[in-house]
């Protein structure tokens, strides 16, 4: 890999960290009450897999393990080897069975203001048993591959459950994704059903999902029933087609509702398939994680129960992810149900009907534990705190932070404005391919630093890294490894083990460390600052997109020859996709709509989420002698800095051409 220097921009921010010296130590009760303690640390170093074996009886399972990890075939990992559990009998059988069955496991909040459901352990349990029944009506068998296309609402949770009651590993397209992300994605892991609604809910209008799923089958022939919920009771019907095709859709009331509520799960082996999850590499095509079943559900839940502080009796949790990420799969259906949490689960946008919206929820139901993203943070902090400061959030004891690094600013303003100056902040760092979070303060052991990540949870062993891999000294900057195996790592990039050992285990084979793609400093007391992807991969507003996806969306429209797409700091997104584009020839100068169609074919392509910023039309690109775009040149003009070193480039007058055309360049 070369062109790995982080953009500058990040050396900025470093410089604003290092000059960070505030700290927040532990409440006391907190300290004192702490599910992990400080001695934590060293008892599973000293004996790790003893460590993981503890962490694993947090389970039931049906068929004790008789080896911890498996690492003789290394990258390719096996935990917890001969053991046989079901993950969604973990999930929500077992509460009911331990009395817990009246226990609120979900309170949903729709969008629409009033329309909640509160839906207990027992209840859980009958609808994931029916839609387990329903799923196994429509075909679906151990191993087959289930699509899950579906708004924030109760059915996600119970869809996911019963894939894994049975055996199905699930892949949750999130909803923003257009018909093309979908079906390539169906393709890929070749899931027969897909589970939808008629639509959900999106700042106050009904925002359809079935017709995406009805374009999607027109670009791949994976698909052979449609299961879909009505959420909204909208029209189903497009372009006089009337959107039903009796052939294939099933909706979820009869399927389901007039299915049995009695399904006995059935145990599968701890590296059965549980689910896959599709996330940006640097390359276009995007890859499919995959997870297991026995180490993943193990660090999910041990994670959950650590880095919350959970106490399932009192705490009432809610993580604002949507269904569709990662942080959804560990933080809203795994790990917390393994726990038996209560938590909060929200349909709609923070701020409809009113910018309080969230505020109010965590006042109205006594939410304890609040997980949620730096990008919504600061948008919080632009509207100011007289807006949070009308709610009573006394109720809040923990807040976290996920997705990309949390600025000294945020994370002081949520600490102060959300959680009254009480209530730690931890800032979690972790990926899709870790399945859980692993490097994070503990709320009862750390104090705080602002925007550091501080350091590895027990169990798990990171390190920040030079060229040659050897650890940097403190007060430095390299790439971040993780240096062993862990419970939830992922397994292999679906139906690609060369992509897998060659992403993540090739660049320090020599030590065989795990390489995150992402770049870190380690301070004066050796504490982790995550600084962001050395790679071509973006962060926007917390979701990793690829520039080579947005760059192939953009190539694939008739106009362009070429293009490059950069990742540029943006004060709201955290990044935020700035686009050079070549037209061809035969397309002049693209007419005066070009900006906006190619803008949309993105959105078409990929979803709104990729939509660039920006997007410059430039007669050139800046190559190197063998090629290769010089995106930190590119970075330079999408951030308007100063263009830095252009001795590599085959022909230095190309970035004048750029930077003056940045001076006219259109915003969409
Ligand atoms: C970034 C989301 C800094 C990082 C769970 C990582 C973070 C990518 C943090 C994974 C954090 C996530 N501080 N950066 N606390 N958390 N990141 O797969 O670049 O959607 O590699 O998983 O987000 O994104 P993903």
């Amino acid at each position: 890999m070369s062109d790995q220097t982080a953009p500058s921009s990040t050396d900025q921010t470093l410089a604003n960290l290092l000059k960070e010296d505030r700290r927040f130590e532990p409440p006391a009760e907190l300290a004192a009450a702490a599910n992990v303690k400080a001695d934590a640390y060293d008892a599973a170093r000293a004996d790790r897999e003893g460590f993981w074996a503890e962490q694993a009886e947090r389970l039931t399972w049906d068929t004790r393990w008789d080896r911890v990890l498996d690492w003789d075939n290394a990258p390719f990992a096996k935990w917890y080897v001969g053991g046989r559990l079901n993950a969604a009998y973990n999930c929500v059988d077992r509460h009911v069975e331990a009395g817990r069955g009246d226990k609120v496991a979900i309170h949903w909040v729709g969008e629409p203001e009033g329309d909640t459901r509160d839906i207990t352990y027992a209840q859980l349990k009958d609808e994931v048993s029916q839609a387990a029944n329903a799923l196994t009506a429509l075909g679906v068998g151990a191993g087959d591959r289930v699509a899950i296309y579906l708004p924030m609402i109760p059915e996600a949770i119970v869809t996911m459950l019963a894939c894994a009651r049975i055996g199905a590993p699930h892949t949750v397209v999130f909803g923003g994704f257009s018909a093309d992300a979908l079906a390539s994605r169906i393709d890929d892991c070749q899931a027969k059903v897909v589970v939808t609604a008629d639509g959900g809910y999106r700042r106050g209008t009904a925002s359809a999902l079935k017709p995406a799923v009805d374009e999607a089958r027109t670009k791949t022939d994976k698909i052979e029933k449609v299961l879909v919920v009505r959420r909204t009771g909208q029209d189903l019907s497009v372009d006089g087609e009337d959107g039903w095709d009796d052939a294939v859709d099933v909706w979820w009331h009869d399927a389901v509702g007039g299915a049995s509520t009695e399904h006995t799960p059935e145990a599968f082996d701890a590296e059965h398939p549980l689910y896959v999850m599709y996330t940006s590499g640097t390359t276009g095509k995007p890859k499919g994680i995959l997870h297991t079943t026995g180490g993943y559900l193990t660090g999910a839940a041990y994670t959950h129960n650590a880095v919350f502080d959970l106490k399932p009796d009192t705490d009432v949790y809610w993580c604002t992810a949507d269904i569709g990420w990662v942080t959804g799969h560990s933080y809203i259906v795994y790990g917390p149900l393994a726990n038996g949490v209560t938590q909060v689960l929200y349909e709609g946008t923070p701020d409809a009907p009113e910018p309080g919206r969230w505020w109010k929820i965590i006042q109205d139901y006594q939410v304890t534990l609040f997980y949620t993203a730096p990008t919504a943070i600061r948008s919080f902090m632009k509207q100011g705190h007289e807006i949070p400061d009308r709610f009573d959030m006394s109720s809040l004891r923990i807040l976290g932070s996920v997705g990309e690094p949390i600025n000294p600013e945020a994370y002081v303003w949520y600490r102060h404005v959300i959680g009254g100056d009480r209530t730690p902040v931890v800032d979690t760092w972790w990926q899709t391919e870790t399945g859980a979070v692993m490097i994070s303060p503990l709320p009862g052991v750390t104090a705080g630093k602002p925007g550091s990540a501080m350091t590895a949870i027990p169990g798990i062993e990171a390190d920040v890294v030079d060229d040659e891999g050897n650890p940097v000294p403190n007060g430095s900057g390299g790439y971040l490894v993780v240096t062993s195996p862990w419970p939830s790592m992922l397994r292999t990039i679906w139906g690609d083990d060369d992509r897998y050992v060659d992403t993540y285990w090739s660049r320090f084979k020599k030590q065989g460390y795990y390489f995150a793609g992402d770049g870190a400093k380690k301070d004066d007391d050796g504490d982790i600052w995550v600084l962001g992807r050395v790679d071509d991969v973006m962060n926007v507003s917390g979701h990793r997109l690829s520039t080579t996806e947005i760059e192939s969306a953009l190539v694939s429209h008739p106009k362009v020859a070429e293009s490059a797409v950069v990742g540029a700091s943006d004060p709201n997104t955290g990044q935020a996709v700035v686009a050079y584009v070549i037209l061809r020839n035969e397309a002049g100068d693209g007419g005066p709509d070009i900006v906006k169609e190619l803008s949309d074919h993105v959105r078409k392509e990929i979803g709104p989420i990729a939509k660039p910023r920006q997007i410059m039309i430039v007669p050139e690109l800046p190559k190197t002698r063998s090629g290769k775009i010089m995106r930190r040149l590119l970075r330079d003009v999408a951030e308007g800095r100063a263009v830095g070193d252009t001795q590599t480039l085959a022909d230095a007058s190309i970035m004048d051409l750029i930077s003056a055309g940045q001076a006219t360049s259109t915003e969409d």
